[in-house]
């Protein structure tokens, strides 16, 4: 039997008397593409959270390729390969796109094994983003868009096996959208990485996918294939309804 590079089991956070993920489950496998979706406030981030060792769960199980990291630090998280982005994009303003990846790179030294297809330094990452001639640029001073590449890249200089992603296609043009979920089904293909990505229900990206996982008021409306998922009519009155000609289009 393989070793699922991650698993959450009944998964429940709370803030005060808001249960905001409400028994979770998610297994996944390596080298797995998996989207998360749900209205606002589903508790998606929260999830990501806990499974980045952020938040600590009131109730449920981590397991991070194998070992039981429940009520780790978001450090031991880290260090055993999971890597997160944020919704809103957190980069170092006024270091450049190369000083920001390698801030990623010295973190990873401490890793006491890195994966084996990770990219080794700043250059490799850089190009595998489409980065390259933004090296020496201030963070601060690249398109959104590239600032979430950046964020991405910062991720992978951590060598992680498991890349969590929290909207990282918002507010993109369609084109760049493309782009993002060709990028992520790199990491997968290239780079051997389980990836899940919360991301509203963009065409592009459930034709990108595995599995979904739909998530409602913190607990799990449905999970499956896209195109089983997307059909689901409870989803679709929760939630595609809002966003089907999105969803379509
Ligand atoms: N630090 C916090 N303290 C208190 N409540 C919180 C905190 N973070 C999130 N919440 C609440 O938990 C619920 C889930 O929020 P969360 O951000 O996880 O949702 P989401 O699915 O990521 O939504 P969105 O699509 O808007 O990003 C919401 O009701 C939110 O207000
Ligand atoms: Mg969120």
């Amino acid at each position: 039997m393989t070793v699922p590079a991650l698993a959450a089991h009944g998964v429940v956070v709370r803030f005060g008397g808001l249960t905001a993920v409400d028994g979770v489950d998610l297994e996944i496998e390596d080298r797995t593409l998996v989207d998360i979706i749900g209205p606002n406030g589903a508790g998606k981030t929260t999830f990501f959270s806990a499974l980045s060792g952020l938040v600590t769960p009131a109730a449920g199980r981590l397991v991070v390729g194998g070992a039981d990291l429940t009520r780790k630090p978001a450090h031991v998280f880290a260090r055993a390969g999971v890597a997160r982005t944020f919704q809103t994009p957190r980069v170092f303003a006024d270091m450049t796109v190369a000083e920001s990846v390698r801030f990623g790179l010295e973190f990873a030294g401490h890793r006491r094994r890195a994966e084996r297809a990770s990219l080794a330094d700043v250059p490799a990452i850089l190009d595998f983003l489409g980065l390259a001639d933004f090296a020496s640029v201030p963070a601060g001073a690249v398109t959104p868009a590239r600032q979430r590449l950046l964020e991405i890249g910062m991720a992978l200089a951590t060598r992680p096996r498991v890349l969590l992603l929290d909207e990282v296609a918002a507010g993109l043009t369609e084109a760049e959208v493309r782009g993002m979920a060709r990028l992520v089904r790199r990491c997968r293909d290239e780079l051997a990485l389980s990836v899940v990505w919360i991301e509203h229900a963009v065409a592009v990206l459930l034709d990108a996918v595995e599995r979904v996982l739909v998530l409602h008021q913190g607990k799990t409306l449905a999970e499956g294939a896209p195109a089983v998922v997307a059909r689901d009519p409870e989803v679709i009155e929760a939630y595609l309804g809002q966003g089907a000609g999105e969803a379509r289009s």
